[in-house]
């Protein structure tokens, strides 16, 4: 199997860091998520970040730790919803990974989030149709970046297995 690192793209509540989880476990490899790794390095809720310094801080933040991550081999990164949007993260993301979109209805993902508190984009009374909107905008950017896109609704575990399944095919179409 490739050292390359897996990286998990796809919109909030797609699973990125169950599934993550899983591969972690299945593979060995370390896991890291972006989001809870801006949290160590800045000492502060990725909710408090864009609260005190906005989301372009935020995002600024994302671009470092992309840079940084990208550096590494071997790792399970699940990506935020919105680090693959931008070509600054996407480039050297996928220059040493593979990214792997989780490709999830709308409709499962808005019952998913119905009681979300701490995605600072969601907190609005009209969240649904941030979401529906967001979604629609994001779709097809994730499609562009991805390497393999699975489409399921499976269990965690399951999309786990099927994701080494089709990198491994990835990898063997692009030798
Ligand atoms: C964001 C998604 C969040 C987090 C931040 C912004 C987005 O990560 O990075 O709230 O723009 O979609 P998850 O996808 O892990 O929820």
């Amino acid at each position: 199997m490739t050292d390359k690192n897996i990286v998990l793209c796809g919109f909030m509540g797609s699973g990125k860091s169950t599934v993550g989880k899983y591969l972690s476990k299945l593979t060995g490899r370390a896991y890291i998520d972006m989001d809870i790794y801006i949290e160590q390095q800045q000492g502060m809720k990725v909710k408090n970040i864009f609260e005190q310094y906005g989301e372009d801080y935020f995002r600024y933040l994302e671009h470092e730790a992309s840079v940084k991550l990208a550096q590494e081999k071997n790792l399970i990164i699940a990506a935020g919803g919105g680090t693959l949007l931008f070509e600054r993260n996407s480039m050297p993301l996928s220059s040493s990974g593979i990214i792997v979109l989780l490709d999830v209805a709308l409709g499962t993902i808005k019952y998913r989030l119905r009681n979300d508190t701490k995605r600072p984009l969601l907190q609005r009374p009209d969240k649904f149709e941030a979401m529906t909107k967001l979604y629609n905008e994001r779709i097809p950017i994730y499609r562009q970046v991805a390497n393999v896109t699975i489409k399921t609704r499976k269990s965690p575990r399951l999309v786990a297995q099927a994701v080494l399944t089709r990198i491994e095919a990835y990898e063997k179409e692009n030798l």
